[in-house]
Formats: C-alpha cells, structure tokens, sequence
C-alpha cells in the first residue's frame, strides 16, 4: 500500500494513535488556517478547500505531505515546517470534527447531475469515496467541496502535478478527459 521514503515515518504517527480531540475551541495555531479555510468547516475563497468532514486519517497524512514538502504548495508548505507530529495529529483530530460544507443553494441541472452520474459508477469514484462521497480513513469527502478546488485537484492528478500518498488517483483518472473532470467536479459540489 503505503511506498517510498515516506512512508516509515507517516506509519509511526499512525500508530501513536489519536490525541483526543478537543472540538471545542481551535487550537491557537489553527485560528489562522480558519481564516483561510472557513471558520465551520467550509470555505469561502476560490481555490481554497472546505476542510469539514475530511477523515482525520486523510488529513493528517496531507499534512505529514505538507510538511516534508511531498505536495508542494504554498502557503502549506510553509505553514507546517517543523510541525511536531502532535501538531498534525491534533490538527486531523480537530479538522475532522468540523461541520461538513453544505450544498449550493440553487438546484444543480439534472441532465448534468444524471451524465456525470453515469461517470462516476464508470470509474468507480463511490466505491473508494463512499456512497454518499463522505470518504473514510486515506480517501478524502468529496460532498459539497469547492468546485474550483475539485477541478483544481483532478487536474492535479491527471497531469501529475499533484502526487497523492499512493497512486490511486492518477490511475483512476487514466481513462477520464479534461472535459470529464469538469462535470466530475460539478457533480460532486452539488450532491444533495
Ligand atoms: C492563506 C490561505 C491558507 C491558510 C492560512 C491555510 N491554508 Fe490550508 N490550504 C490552502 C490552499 C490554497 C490549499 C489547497 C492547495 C491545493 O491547491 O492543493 C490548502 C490545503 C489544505 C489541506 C488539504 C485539504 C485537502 O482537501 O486535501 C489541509 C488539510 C489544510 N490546508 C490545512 C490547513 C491548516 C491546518 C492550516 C493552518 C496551519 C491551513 N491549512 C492554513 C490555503 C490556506
Ligand atoms: C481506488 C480508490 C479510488 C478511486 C476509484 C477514486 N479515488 Fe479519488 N482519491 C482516493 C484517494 C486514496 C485519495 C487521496 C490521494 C492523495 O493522497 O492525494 C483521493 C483523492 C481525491 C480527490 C482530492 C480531494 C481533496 O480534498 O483534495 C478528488 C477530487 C478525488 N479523489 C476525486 C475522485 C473522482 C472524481 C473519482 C472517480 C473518477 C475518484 N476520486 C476515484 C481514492 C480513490
């Protein structure tokens, strides 16, 4: 599963197990990322990733990614140099806990709605991603995320300029072209 250098290292925070959570009120440090990210869970900036509900593994492992500048991009990388593995943990612990994004309020079209529904069964993006996109452990919530920022990231994989812990995106993308990933990224921002 888990490959390359990496992966010794990610696997012993793993296994440290979780610091317990406390959801009540950030950590000092995170106040900032809030501002960024969205105070509850969901962002308001183009490009800019809703954080709420993302799996506590998830996150914590693109954190560990952030920091030993595996996926480079500002400001994150820059943000998480010389975390202590603790900080990721109780960053993942609090992020997780966070309300996930609601949907667009206006009605998404159905004939776009219907077509990409029939590309997700296709590529199987539920089957990893969950029935209802919420994801678990390594696979990220895809529901009501940013479109800009789901384009942004499919791009990412299927031109290589996004690495992920493991491969499995850029292979799930092979078969997929650009115009595909902009009805993927529609669908998955206005799931109800
Ligand atoms: C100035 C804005 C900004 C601030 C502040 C910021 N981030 Fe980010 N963050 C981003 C952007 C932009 C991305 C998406 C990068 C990309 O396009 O891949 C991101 C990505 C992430 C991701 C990956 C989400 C995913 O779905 O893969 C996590 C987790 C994250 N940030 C956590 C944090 C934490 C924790 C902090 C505070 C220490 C923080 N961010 C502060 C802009 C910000
Ligand atoms: C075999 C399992 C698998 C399949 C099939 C799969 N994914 Fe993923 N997906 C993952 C994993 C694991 C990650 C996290 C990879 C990483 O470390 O960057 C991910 C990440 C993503 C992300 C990044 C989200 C974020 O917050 O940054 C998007 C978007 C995404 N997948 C969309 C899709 C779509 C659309 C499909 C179908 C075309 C799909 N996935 C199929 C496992 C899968």
């Amino acid at each position: 599963m888990a490959h390359g250098v990496a992966a010794p290292a990610l696997a012993a925070i793993l296994l440290a197990g979780a610091v317990p959570a406390s959801a009540a009120a950030p950590p000092a440090k995170l106040e900032v990322c809030l501002a960024c990210h969205g105070t509850n869970g969901q962002s308001q900036t183009e490009n800019v990733p809703s954080l709420g509900g993302l799996p506590s593994q998830y996150v914590l492992t693109q954190l560990f990614m952030f920091r030993e500048e595996l996926r480079q991009v500002e400001p994150m990388t820059d943000l998480t140099k010389g975390w202590a593995d603790a900080d990721l943990q109780q960053s993942a612990d609090f992020i997780a806990a966070l309300p996930p994004p609601k949907p667009p309020k206006a009605p998404a079209d159905p004939v776009r709605m219907a077509r990409a529904r029939a590309l997700v069964e296709q590529s199987h993006c539920n089957v990893c991603h969950r029935p209802d996109f919420s994801g678990e452990q390594n696979v990220p919530r895809l529901a009501d995320q940013r479109e800009d920022y789901l384009l942004k990231a499919l791009r990412g994989y299927k031109s290589g300029t996004r690495h992920g812990y493991e491969p499995t995106m850029a292979e799930a993308l092979q078969p997929v072209d650009d115009a595909q990933l902009v009805e993927l990224a529609y669908y998955l921002s206005h799931l109800r």
